[in-house]
């Protein structure tokens, strides 16, 4: 029998809600599942509890996380910045995976997506180097070696791992003449360690122009932190959108799986938020912890439920709620 501890981070405005479902949804699997049980610890974070106590992200909280076996993170809002950005970097969270594809029921404007984003987390613009005054303004772009060799490893031993054909790396060298060149080098130099996995490179306009046009092209996208913000926005309103894409922030020692959504004021408390994204991320958060084979459960489930087409939260064309959503996942589990 395995036992993880779970932190939860679930935030403000839907984060709670979503946070309810996919706790749910591992619920039930420990009951299907009599090898796996799961211990849950609630940390505080977000913009309540900066309107509450002065701080967003609490000591404590960090280093529950990192005593944890895994952590769960639903939405933050205006404290965003100061909340998931430096659990990031703080804990050393370097990759930011984004797993993008079209999933059954789900309205899309692209066939044959079925892309694996690898972003760089720790630094680039995220660094936050710069300075302000009325009128003028900078903000550093800071690139390492060391951070994008590793990156580029860890999405070609992706690659090799879920059998995927190639690694492209993404990148504004000919302009970030300073930085995107350091980056390339260190794709380049890794790339030669898997002569298995095809490997080739687009500069970021071309990359957002080609998502849009023939994103069949694309297999693992390896890009720094701010292309790979905006390329996994792009990259889900091809396939329906927010409401259905989980992610993972994975280092060395730790980890923390979150949905790309925010916060989605508009519907707090109508209890009609699509917990897919976080129920998605909590099967990466499963495979990442070693057990494939239940992550599989989870995301099997899930499809189950969007082929069925009958329990589905209003963003996807139903009228069920949150928690009904949970429980048809729930029931799915097998
Ligand atoms: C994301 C978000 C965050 C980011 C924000 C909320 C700081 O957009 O996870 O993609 O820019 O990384
Ligand atoms: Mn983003």
């Amino acid at each position: 029998m395995t036992k993880y501890r779970i932190a939860t981070i679930p935030g403000d405005g839907i984060g709670p809600e979503v946070m309810a479902a996919a706790v749910s949804v591992l619920e039930g699997l420990e009951e299907v599942r009599k090898d796996l049980s799961f211990e849950f610890f609630e940390l505080q974070a977000g913009d309540g509890l900066k309107k509450r106590t002065g701080v967003a992200l609490p000591p404590d909280t960090l280093e529950e996380v990192k005593r944890s076996d895994a952590g769960l993170f639903a939405a933050v809002g205006e404290t965003a910045k100061e909340v998931i950005l430096p659990l990031r970097q703080k804990l050393d969270l370097y990759v930011n995976l984004r797993p993008t594809k079209v999933y059954p029921h789900v309205p899309h404007l692209k066939e044959d997506v079925d892309i694996t984003i690898v972003r760089e987390n720790t630094e680039g613009l995220y660094k936050m180097v710069g300075d302000r005054g009325d009128d003028w303004g900078f903000n550093v772009r800071v690139i390492t070696r060391k951070a994008s060799e590793r990156i580029a490893r860890f999405a070609f031993e992706l690659a090799l791992r879920d059998g995927r054909k190639k690694v492209t790396c993404v990148h504004k060298a000919n302009v970030l003449d300073k930085t995107c060149t350091i980056f390339q080098e260190a794709c380049r130099h890794v790339a030669e360690s898997y002569p298995s996995i095809e490997y080739d490179e687009v500069i970021v306009d071309a990359c957002a122009m080609r998502l849009v046009m023939r994103p069949e092209v694309f297999d693992v996208i390896l890009t720094t932190n701010m292309f790979g913000d905006i390329l996994s926005d792009e990259a889900a309103g091809l396939v329906g959108g927010l409401g259905m894409a989980p992610s993972g922030n994975i280092g060395d020692e730790n980890a923390i799986f979150e949905p790309i959504h925010g916060t989605a004021p508009r519907l707090v408390g109508k209890g009609i938020a699509n917990p897919m994204a976080t129920v998605l991320s909590a099967g990466m958060m499963l495979d990442w912890l070693g057990n494939k084979d239940a992550a599989k459960v989870i995301e099997g489930a899930v499809i189950e439920v969007l082929t069925e087409g009958k329990t589905l939260t209003p963003d996807l064309g139903g009228s069920a709620s949150t928690s009904d959503v949970a429980a048809a996942i729930r029931s799915k589990l097998h």
